[in-house]
């Protein structure tokens, strides 16, 4: 996607791969900044403080922080323990394990002379892929879009409703919930975003609101607390949220307060999709509310916000009182019965094994 006049990706290889450049979201909407990424080491910080963030940009982090294991020391010993390291940076998403399961096996098989140039490979074919699902998967969102819009003939606009960021900024590009909504923008569609600020880190009001705002698409933060209350006013068509880890039975795991979302959605007849790469759906479980690890972060994420000050200075303020203690997990788990359907790179299936398998065949046995 375009930032001013030029195209960027959310991640990107430099200087033939000895370098890896991401955007560093941390510091968005407030400051543009692009970061170097040199060693395995690096990319674990950058996924585990969030200067990258989203799960197939999770994924594709790790594959770039394998690569760059590979050019300080290529023996098996050393990857293992540098994917061991990348694997734990965040626990729920699960690209992350899926692009290390993908890579590491290959990896090792490799000449230690030719492990930097197979894993360069690898995680540009990553990330090059990404691109292509996502793109792909906007395009079965738009018709899903397109099939709502054709149940309200009256309506002159497309009202959705996102949680967290699930955009390109989330992906290498495109992303996934907001992947529909750029074409639908793009090719005429009267579409208005309602966003959810998304505490505790703000991914809606910060980075949803600030790549809608780049791309010219109307929308409106509101608190997280607002969508019941406007879906029962009938001012939301769809909602569309992204996922972190979807089990094979269409259990979808994402950004904390997504379930509340899907049950005011299911007590207002409002649909309630999850947009997601296969990468995402975690073959090996069913039970997404005792199978999932649920990443439990820093209190002082609750506690503490930041945001710029009169002077355009970044500033960290504290919103508690002293000594309040605070919790924060990280995502929650929407049944799937709450579930309208998950729309994937090979279509849309309502999220159930059978559905799930009709379009992944190649995993009944996984
Ligand atoms: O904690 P984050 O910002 O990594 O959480 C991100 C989300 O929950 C996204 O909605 C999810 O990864 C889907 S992104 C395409």
């Amino acid at each position: 996607m375009k930032v001013g006049n030029k195209h960027y990706r959310s991640i990107w290889l430099e200087d033939e791969g000895h370098k890896v450049a991401v955007i560093d979201q941390t510091l968005l909407p407030f400051r543009f900044e692009i970061r170097q990424l040199t060693s395995s080491d690096e990319a674990v910080a950058a996924i585990r403080d969030m200067v990258v963030r989203g799960a197939p940009l999770i994924g594709a982090t790790a594959s770039c922080g394998l690569m760059l294991a590979t050019l300080q020391d290529p023996s098996d010993t050393y990857l293992k323990q540098a994917a061991e390291q990348l694997l734990v940076a965040r626990p729920t998403a699960v690209n992350l394990r899926w692009a290390l399961d993908r890579m590491l096996p290959e990896l090792l098989t490799a000449n230690e002379s030719d492990r930097f140039a197979t894993a360069r490979h690898l995680a540009q074919s990553i990330c090059d892929e990404d691109v292509h699902i996502n793109s792909t998967l906007g395009d079965h969102g738009l018709g899903v879009f397109q099939d709502i819009l054709k149940t309200r003939p009256d309506s002159q606009v497309l009202n959705v409703l996102t949680h967290c960021n699930a955009g390109w900024l989330a992906t290498v590009d495109w992303g996934t919930a907001l992947a529909p909504i750029f074409k639908g923008h793009d090719q005429g569609m009267n579409i208005h975003v309602w966003v959810d600020e998304t505490r505790p880190r703000n991914q809606g009001a910060s980075l949803t609101a600030w790549e809608l705002q780049a791309h010219g698409i109307p929308h409106t933060v509101i608190a997280d607390n607002a969508g019941g209350h406007l879906m029962q006013h009938q001012q939301v068509d769809v909602c569309i949220v992204g996922s972190d880890r979807t089990t094979r039975s269409g259990d979808v795991c994402n950004k904390i307060g997504t379930y509340l979302k899907a049950l005011a959605a299911h007590d207002n007849g409002v649909p309630f999709y999850a947009a997601l790469p296969s990468s995402t759906i975690d073959w090996t479980i069913r039970d997404g509310l005792v199978e999932i690890p649920i990443e439990s972060r820093p209190g002082t994420e609750v506690t503490h916000i930041t945001g710029v000050d009169r002077d355009d200075q970044l500033t960290r303020v504290r919103l508690t009182p002293e000594g309040s203690p605070a919790a924060n997990p990280a995502f929650d788990v929407t049944p799937r019965h709450y579930v309208s359907g998950i729309i994937t790179e090979r279509g849309v299936s309502s999220a159930s094994e059978k559905a799930l398998l009709e379009l992944y065949p190649e995993h009944a046995d996984s």
